[in-house]
């Protein structure tokens, strides 16, 4: 375990938030956070990649930033892998790394920013498939007693950018292992989202490989969605909001070219759509603002501290409100 101490959180959060940590420990195995838990209890913050969280303050206390590695097969048969990944695995370079092997299913979800043991948590989902298509399950420890948990697939009551870890067990647990069911053969290509469509049809593929729907997701991921590593962000600050069907009719009765899509229950509506409709798109003020390309994903130009940004996504939420009367919530985590 290594221990550092006022110590600045801005590399480890992907909007780049200049905020410190009294003390940043770096746990690199199960036995060592169950240790850490035994010892000094509860931490202020458990962080896995940093990809979906505001920091508004500095956390007073200890920041556990889980750093477990490792991927391990647990089960193979002539058609599926089941592959443990360490929760601190980055998330692109394990689909990129199932991809070399050959094994299908996490091309879909490629170039997604953070790492293997946060992806349940909102169940990250692009480009129509969702984690909880692949998860099989998922291990940790529960923070109050430091006991080891293991979840299935219906445990973890998987909903749109949504879990149990966002609900009941929301800060109350540390992933330390997902486990993901990949296919040998067989590949289930999901190609009919509009955008991959064009792309393969502009490289003339008709029966794409896994990989190949890898490198066209990563384009037109890059295409659109700014590189944390260049302007800091966390992917869409919103989620989508799902309204009634009725809702909905109104809706596009009032706005015809407004984009819905079929939910569990009701419609749900491209908020970035909505907002770019409210003359959001490309908003800067100091160095926090509405990306260009894709006005659901906040950005910092450099400097913006989290409360400018927290104070903008407000702004945006009320403007929607009046105008279309949506609530949006946030997707991201208010630290
Ligand atoms: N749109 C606009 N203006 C914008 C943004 C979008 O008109 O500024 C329109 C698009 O033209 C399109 C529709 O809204 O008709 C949907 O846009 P897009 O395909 O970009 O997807 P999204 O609904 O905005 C969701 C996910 C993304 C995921 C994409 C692709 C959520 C909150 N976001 O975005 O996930 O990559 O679909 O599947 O569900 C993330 O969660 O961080 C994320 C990036």
């Amino acid at each position: 375990m290594i221990v550092q101490i006022n110590q600045s959180l801005k590399k480890l959060n992907t909007f780049g938030i200049d905020q410190k940590a009294s003390r940043l420990i770096w746990a690199q195995s199960k036995e060592e956070i169950e240790n850490y838990l035994l010892h000094h209890g509860a931490p202020a913050l458990v962080l896995g990649g940093g990809s979906n969280m505001l920091l508004t303050k500095d956390v007073e206390g200890d920041v556990l930033k889980v750093d477990i590695h490792g991927r391990e097969v647990v089960f193979e048969d002539d058609d599926y892998i089941h592959i443990s990944f360490g929760a601190g695995e980055n998330w692109h370079e394990a689909v990129l790394w199932t991809l070399m092997q050959g094994f299908g299913g996490l091309e879909n979800l490629s170039l997604i920013p953070g790492n293997c043991g946060t992806a349940p948590v909102q169940n990250i989902g692009a480009y129509g498939v969702e984690l909880q298509d692949v998860f099989v399950s998922c291990e940790g420890i529960l923070i109050a007693d430091g006991s080891p948990f293991k979840l299935s697939k219906e445990d973890v009551r998987f909903g749109y950018r949504n879990s149990i870890f966002k609900n009941e067990w929301k800060g109350k647990t540390v992933i330390t292992q997902v486990t993901l069911q990949l296919t040998k053969r067989n590949h289930r290509i999901i190609a009919d989202y509009g955008a991959i469509k064009s792309e393969l049809d502009k490289i003339d593929v008709s029966e794409p490989t896994p990989k190949q729907i890898s490198d066209v997701v990563v384009a037109i991921r890059k295409s659109k969605l700014p590189d944390p590593s260049k302007i800091g962000n966390s992917g869409s600050f919103f989620k989508n909001p799902i309204v009634t069907e009725v809702q909905a009719t109104e809706l596009i009765k009032n706005y015809p070219g407004i984009p819905t899509y079929t939910a569990e229950s009701g419609k749900k509506i491209a908020a970035g759509w909505i907002i770019e409709q409210c003359g959001w798109k490309g908003f800067r003020k100091k160095d926090a603002g509405v990306h260009k390309k894709q006005a659901l994903v906040l950005v910092n130009y450099g400097n913006a501290t989290g409360s400018e940004i927290h104070a903008l996504s407000q702004r945006i939420i009320e403007d929607v409100y009046t105008r279309f009367g949506i609530q949006l919530e946030p997707e991201v985590n208010l630290i």
